[in-house]
């Protein structure tokens, strides 16, 4: 059993309530602050503000070594800090980092030596400002580290305890060694770095596995257009061990917290330095463009769309999170409703968002399917897996579904009388003809 440290948690989101529970499942004393004080009051009363499994049953069985607090005196007893708050894109597309300077300006003095650790995903040099604002305040018994974060929303906790990798940059080889010895429990490499070095690694991994759902949708739509399968090629590619299977999945293109803003962040980081990032902003561009490229399939089988409904059936934006930030559903949901379309959506979990006015949110998905001209996959949630069956198509008024993650199987879509749109796919010589306005008639089975 490693030394248990005292530890404070600064913002109680998902990277700070999942590093917070599982460091207090690794033996040490946490103290978790956020300025929200209805996210404090909800978590001391055991409820979890978000939706991420096993962080609830983690948070609980360790709750005696957690506390939560709006006060941010109370983190003057901590050895180690963890900065955990947002740093949301600013107009410019530049990395906003107003709610790390607000949490520096609020931490106590202390007397003791602490250190502070960057888990945020910032622009490389914040923490060369960050260290000039600490000499600047006379703060130089306060160590500085970064030790960026790479879980993903719906895999966070296991992410957290069975990292690929932990990586440490620090100005100092003490502040490492003690960042370090936090995580003794947990088996992976350390990446020991400088701090700039540490705070790009995270950037890069992002940026690159952007790059790697970017190439296969363009595939993707190139497949479309020759008639080889998505799938097929992205199997074959990836069994090359220098490639390996992952991020190559074609789709509708990613959203969430981090990555928009993230490429977008390393997009003006590299500019503000002189350098136009061509690739990523490729990458970006792409990104957009696949979104959109449902509408396009809509119009193909239902002609104009002004009157039709469409069930947008998921919300989120990847299964297993109520995360809707930057969720691809919103530009379909806003691009359909643009276009007069009764957009009716359904998700398991994610709460509608003012971003949603004007889409009717369903309590289930064959409320959203019923009376719909088409059934669009938006989230590959398990739930939709069986979205093929007699019940939806019987309810829909054209049994059309456009599978915007390549969830189900084309052919046993098909034979179970749906018309069916998968991304890079071929279509069936039947539903290449159907590209009028009539709906296709249904199939006997
Ligand atoms: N969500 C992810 O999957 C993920 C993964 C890796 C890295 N990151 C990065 O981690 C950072 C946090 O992301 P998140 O998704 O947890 O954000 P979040 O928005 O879910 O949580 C941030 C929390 O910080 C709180 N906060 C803001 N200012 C504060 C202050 N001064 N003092 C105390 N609390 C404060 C907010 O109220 C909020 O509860 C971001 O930089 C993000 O890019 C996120």
């Amino acid at each position: 059993m490693q030394e248990s440290r005292k530890i404070g948690i600064v913002g109680a989101g998902w990277v700070g309530l999942v590093t917070g529970g599982c460091f207090a499942e690794l033996g040490h004393n946490v103290i978790v602050r956020d300025i929200v004080e209805e996210r404090i009051e909800s978590l001391r009363a055991g409820r979890m503000p978000f939706h991420e499994p096993n962080l609830p049953e983690m948070l609980e069985k360790n709750r005696e070594r957690l506390r939560y607090t709006t006060a941010a005196e109370e983190l003057g007893e901590a050895d180690v800090l963890f900065i955990c708050v947002q740093t949301p894109p600013t107009y410019s597309g530049d990395a906003d980092l107003s709610y790390v300077w607000n949490a520096l300006d609020d931490l106590p003095r202390s007397e003791r030596r602490q250190i502070l650790v960057m888990k945020s995903t910032v622009p490389v040099g914040t923490g060369d400002k960050v260290r000039a604002a600490l000499e600047a305040r006379n703060l130089s018994n306060v160590g500085y580290a970064s030790n960026p974060e790479f879980l993903a929303e719906g895999n966070a906790v296991r992410d957290f305890l069975n990292p690929d990798r932990i990586v440490i940059g620090a100005f100092h080889e003490e502040d490492a060694v003690s960042v370090e010895a936090l995580y003794s429990g947990i088996e992976a490499p350390i990446v020991r770095t400088d701090v700039q070095s540490a705070e790009m690694i995270k950037l890069a991994a992002n940026a690159f596995l952007m790059t790697r759902i970017s190439f296969i949708n363009e595939i993707a739509n190139v497949c479309e257009a020759v008639g080889a399968d998505v799938v097929e090629v992205a199997r074959g590619v990836g069994l090359d061990h220098r490639l390996g299977p992952h991020f190559l999945r074609a789709g509708i293109g990613y959203g969430g917290s981090c990555f928009p803003k993230d490429s977008l962040a390393l997009k003006q980081l590299a500019s503000n330095s002189g350098y136009h990032f061509q690739l990523l902003s490729a990458v970006i561009e792409v990104n957009e463009l696949q979104k959109r490229r449902v509408i396009a399939k809509l119009q193909k089988h239902l002609g104009k769309l002004r009157g039709k409904k469409v069930a947008l059936l998921g919300l989120a934006f990847k299964p297993g999170t109520d995360d809707m930030r930057e969720a691809p559903s919103l530009v379909l949901a806003s691009r359909l409703l643009a276009e007069g379309v009764e957009v009716r959506a359904w998700d398991p979990v994610a709460r509608p968002t003012e971003l949603l006015k004007g889409a009717q949110i369903c309590d289930s998905v064959l409320e959203a399917v019923t009376g719909a001209d088409a059934a669009v996959i938006v989230t590959e949630w398990d739930d939709l897996r069986t979205l093929a069956s007699d019940a939806v198509r019987d309810a829909m008024a054209r049994p059309l579904i456009v599978d915007g993650r390549n969830l189900l199987d084309p052919d046993e879509t098909r034979a179970a009388g749906f018309a069916y749109e998968g991304i890079g796919r071929p279509t069936s010589p039947f539903e290449a003809l159907a590209q009028t306005a009539e709906p296709p008639p249904r199939v006997q089975r």
